[in-house]
């Protein structure tokens, strides 16, 4: 049967007190909505249907073609959002799915829960419903004494009485195509005048049909975030199920609630991530690690029997057997083969340290490509930018640089060649000589 979704994220997000449009703030790395589309693709075969008003054009660029969209302007309510899909929905049969960009915690499985209760039932309606003790605003689902759901009563219209009820309105449905396609247009405007989706849940009652409710089972699926508190509380949830993932999968947290890993950071088994430590973007960790404490992580790739310490890496590569930190700086291109050692106050960028190189003391490595087991002396400074442009810095393998040694780029140093404490480069070292001095100055053969 044709499943059709429908997403609405067209509100403001007035409560967020903010410019950026709600469904784009973030939960663990990526815009809230995100989740909601790829819980769609989950469970549909086409695009989801995206319903957008407010910041329509950011969150059209932020999404691409990952949806349909429908604009909804202005804003009169969930009933009115739904409508605007009718042109582009009405004319399909089956069933259509609708829930709200604004609950990135709630799961495929529980959606599909209620798109299979709605097949094998002859009712127009089946909706998502939690027992909770804080009713948080949600819509209060009525039932009558045979127990069957008679309307969503939302909050500001509810009596005392209704108000005590525990039964809370998640806000997903799926509804039989025909049924929510004919009655839509026909929902009666609320006194604060709007056209509330929940309504069509009175409608069907009035007609004599029955409506069916499934219960969460897991009340954390229904956090909605309608305030920057409600973003914390899902931030937290979903930074606990990915961690209880990687758990389950063979990594250890030393201390998970001080732990963030974003949802496209993949770990293997046996590496240990030591507290306050955030994996973000595409990073990707090999087996038998020790990551942090106090490591920021950002789209780069670490390979086996690493070890990481108070350290910041971001878009580098890092090959097996590697040492980092305390206070090493990897930037964007940095790549160190095997067996490296960067020590504290270690800054790389755009630089290859072949297999075996020690860097241990403060030192910047820019544009740079240095050998296999060549030694970095401390305070070593690849001057690479002359103000105007970038220039390259070679070093052979097996060279020796002394401590505070500054390499005017564009400047090479042969294999095997040494410079003395304090040497400012600015001429090329062939192999297996020693350049000491301000301008440096070739000696003489080193000695090996
Ligand atoms: C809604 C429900 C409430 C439920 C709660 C659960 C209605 C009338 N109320 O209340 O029963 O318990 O969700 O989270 O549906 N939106 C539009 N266009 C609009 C209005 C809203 O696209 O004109 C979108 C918003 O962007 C948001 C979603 O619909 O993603 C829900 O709107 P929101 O204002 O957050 O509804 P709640 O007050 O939370
Ligand atoms: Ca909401």
């Amino acid at each position: 049967m044709n499943l059709s979704v429908v997403i609405l994220a067209a509100g403001q997000g007035t409560r967020m007190k903010s410019s950026l449009p709600k469904v784009l703030h973030g939960v663990c790395g990526r815009p809230m909505v995100q989740y909601a589309v790829d819980t769609a693709r989950a469970l549909s075969g086409q695009p989801p249907t995206l319903v957008v008003g407010h910041g329509a054009e950011a969150v059209q660029a932020a999404l691409g073609d990952q949806c349909r969209y429908v604009v909804q302007w202005p804003q009169l309510g969930t009933g009115h959002a739904v409508l605007q899909a009718a042109p582009a929905l009405s004319g399909q049969a089956g069933l259509t799915l609708v829930w709200y960009a604004d609950m990135p915690l709630l799961t495929a499985e529980s959606l599909q829960r209620i798109v299979d209760r709605q097949r094998e039932n002859s009712g127009p309606i089946t909706m998502l419903t939690v027992v909770a003790d804080d009713p948080r605003g949600f819509g209060r689902v009525q039932r009558d004494s045979s127990g069957a759901v008679t309307a969503i009563i939302e909050e500001a219209q509810a009596t005392a009485a209704q108000k005590a009820i525990r039964e809370l309105n998640v806000g997903a449905y799926c509804f039989d195509s025909a049924f929510l396609w004919a009655e839509l247009p026909r929902l009666p405007v609320s006194p604060k005048g709007e056209y509330y989706l929940t309504d069509l849940i009175g409608v069907a009652v009035s007609r004599g049909r029955r409506v069916e409710a499934v219960a969460l089972d897991d009340a954390a699926e229904a956090i909605g975030i309608n305030t920057r508190v409600h973003l914390a509380e899902v931030e937290a949830v979903m930074r606990q199920r990915i961690n209880r993932r990687w758990m389950e999968s063979g990594v250890t947290l030393i201390d998970p609630a001080t732990t963030l890993i974003e949802p496209e950071v993949m770990l293997e088994p046996d590496t240990v991530i030591w507290p306050n430590t955030q994996l973000v973007g595409r990073t990707r960790i090999g087996g038998n690690c020790l990551i942090g404490p106090n490591c920021l992580i950002r789209d780069t790739a670490i390979g086996a029997r690493c070890e990481v310490v108070a350290s910041v890496l971001e878009g580098a590569t890092v090959e097996e057997d590697v040492s980092i930190g305390p206070f090493a700086h990897l930037r964007q291109g940095a790549h160190l083969a095997s067996g490296v050692h960067v020590g504290n106050f270690g800054e790389v960028k755009e630089s290859y340290l072949g297999p075996g190189v020690k860097m241990g003391h403060f030192s910047y490595i820019g544009d740079a490509h240095i050998g296999a087991g060549s030694n970095i002396g401390a305070g070593t400074v690849t001057c690479n930018f002359d103000g105007q442009k970038k220039s390259v810095t070679t070093v052979g393998s097996e060279v020796f640089i002394g401590s505070d040694t500054m390499l005017v780029a564009p400047v090479t140093l042969g294999d095997r060649s040494r410079t003395g404490a304090g040497s400012v480069v600015t001429k090329n070292v062939p192999a297996d000589s020693l350049a000491i001095g301000i301008p440096a100055r070739i000696r003489k053969k080193s000695d090996g």
